[in-house]
């Protein structure tokens, strides 16, 4: 296969991009993300600040957008996100009793999944719940703070509900790395919710990485999760300086585990990346294709 997303189909995989719906007028970039892309993730619009900036008041349109775009050229959507310590307004973060945050919650999950019913793969329910002190533990945000270690399982709970052909994910950074306190945390929390029949399906490896890429562990990371009985995927990729040997590692980690379906990278030109100046991506500031591009195609 020539491009990125018809060559991870080959082996029942896709291969995504976050999208803003700022640049799906740019014709380079549009050009470029419809030949080679057949998922794609709102970088920032189905956030909370986004969506609901004031209680009850919803706002989709910028995420219909992008929803309306990947309709009319065959991708798949990933929803991000539901439940997440940042991009969290402050009428949420300055809530003081769980009641209110509870209602709070589980309203902001039926309200943002009812509106994209049957039309999103896969939901990142929860985003980076655990700490980076590696304690394993939860890190403190509202909602652990004000409903304890279960709010995590209620989102879970509530979006199964609202949209039970969606797959629900947990997403997270820095678990990549299978000895690491947070990598084992979350492992503990999905082998907990798999053993209770808390409805859980997949995990986001977001994989932000350095120059150096991936570590050595990722494929063990991937497939111990998977035999989890849960899906994974590689999220948000990105790697400093975008060495072709470091893509094209971390992508064959995904092909190497049966249940990793498919690979996400956080935008398309370097120009695009949240990570300014680090040329993390797979294509110059022009749309051209970077050494990079070739390992990952040739690994898929
Ligand atoms: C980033 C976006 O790329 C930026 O545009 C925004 O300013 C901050 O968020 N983990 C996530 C993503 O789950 O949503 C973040 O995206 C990057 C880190």
């Amino acid at each position: 296969a020539s491009t990125l997303g018809a060559a991870a189909a080959g082996s029942n995989r896709y291969f995504g991009t976050a999208v803003p719906t700022g640049k799906l007028g740019d014709s380079t970039y549009a050009t470029v993300l419809d030949r080679e892309f057949n998922m794609i993730t709102p970088e920032n619009e189905m956030k909370w600040d986004t969506v609901e900036p004031s209680r009850g008041s919803f706002n989709f349109g910028p995420a219909d957008s992008i929803v309306n775009h990947a309709a009319a050229h065959g991708q798949r959507m990933r929803g991000h996100t539901l439940v997440w310590h940042s991009q969290l307004p402050s009428w949420v973060s300055s809530i003081g009793d769980a009641n209110t945050l509870r209602s709070v919650m589980n309203n902001h999950i039926t309200q943002e999944m009812t509106h994209y019913k049957g039309k999103i793969y896969a939901w990142d329910v929860v985003n980076e719940a655990f700490a980076d002190n590696g304690s394993g533990q939860h890190r403190s945000s509202v909602f652990q703070n004000l409903l304890g270690n279960g709010f995590i399982e209620e989102a879970f709970r509530t979006a199964r509900s609202v949209d039970p052909s969606a797959k629900l994910c947990y997403n997270d950074y820095s678990i990549e790395n299978w000895s690491d306190a947070k990598t084992q945390g979350v492992y503990s929390m999905v082998k907990d919710f798999k053993s209770r029949g808390v409805p859980i399906d997949c995990v986001g490896f977001q994989s932000h990485f350095g120059s150096g890429g991936a570590p050595s562990s990722f494929r063990t990371t991937l497939s111990n999760f998977a035999a989890l009985g849960v899906d994974v995927q590689i999220t948000e990729l990105d790697i400093a300086q975008a060495s072709a040997t470091a893509y094209g590692d971390a992508v064959q980690s995904c092909l190497d585990v049966a249940r990793c379906t498919g690979i996400t990278v956080w935008g398309i030109r370097d120009s695009d990346s949240w990570r300014t100046g680090e040329n993390p991506l797979l294509f110059d500031n022009s749309g051209n294709k970077k050494a990079a591009y070739g390992t990952v195609l040739n690994a898929l």
